[in-house]
């Protein structure tokens, strides 16, 4: 039994205002009362020591958008694993397609900082995803199975106990142009298969959830889909009536 889980990424958004607005309104009673499902809230590094004061008494948890392989030492402007477990995380989001793809991520050193944020305490919220070519020339597995072997290769598929996936199809990211539930549910079943070839226990327990244009329209019938845990929700997480609204979902879905 998977405990569906609501993520939302801000990315580079936020002021301390609408900050302090946004974690006021996911630590109301409406939102808190859902004990069928978790929510969290990934936030720009500058902010992550406002949200856990905001939010450090309540169920909402939070996380960061990366973090670094190294713990401490000389690498400016990193973020440390162990910084962010102090500030109360329990979530580092790695390999997003825009760190990926800007920021020239391998999978290989996405895949060491999965183990990084592992080893200090944080649960890795592992990104994969194929770009519109990839889906169009059908390859969206050939993608999403490199990206994963990475981690397996590196951290075991025993691994996998203790993180989540995001499935987050690339052209379907701040597009509008969310991927059908058969698309997506399609994508997570073969992820778990994948993963079911070498444990079959862990496959069925890890959660997976889906991104990409999840909003509060799309996420019922997504949230509605057999291997769809939850959502990792970009824009949509901006707004506390649409985030509340996807959040019920994902509740009303448990
Ligand atoms: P959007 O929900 O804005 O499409 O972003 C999805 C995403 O990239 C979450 O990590």
């Amino acid at each position: 039994m998977r405990t569906p889980l609501v993520m939302g990424n801000w990315k580079l958004n936020g002021t301390k205002e609408s900050v302090k607005a946004l974690v006021n309104a996911l630590t109301t009673p409406a939102n808190e009362a859902a004990p069928k499902a978790e929510v969290a809230v990934c936030a720009p590094a500058v902010f992550i020591g406002m949200v856990e004061d905001l939010a450090k008494d309540s169920k909402l948890q939070w996380g960061s958008e990366d973090c670094d392989i190294h713990t401490s030492g000389a690498y400016t402007g990193e973020n440390s694993p162990v910084m962010l477990k102090e500030f109360g995380c329990t979530y580092a989001i790695v390999g997003h397609s825009e760190r990926r793809d800007y920021h020239k991520e391998s999978s290989e050193y996405v895949a060491q900082k999965y183990k990084a944020a592992q080893d200090n305490g944080l649960i890795p919220v592992l990104c994969v995803g194929e770009s519109e070519a990839e889906f169009d020339a059908g390859k969206t597995m050939d993608v999403v199975r490199e990206e994963l072997k990475a981690v397996i290769d590196l951290c075991g598929i025993e691994s996998f106990k203790n993180a989540v996936i995001a499935y987050e199809p690339i052209w379907a990211i701040g597009t509008g142009k969310t991927a059908t539930p058969e698309i997506a549910q399609n994508v997570h079943k073969d992820i778990r298969d994948f993963l079911a070839s070498f444990n079959a226990e862990v496959a069925d327990g890890v959660r997976i959830l889906y991104g990409g244009s999840c909003n509060a329209k799309t996420a019922p019938e997504l949230f509605s889909q057999k291997d769809i845990d939850g959502g990792l929700v970009g824009g949509a997480s901006l707004k506390a009536d649409d985030f509340s609204a996807i959040i019920k979902a994902a509740v009303d879905n448990a």
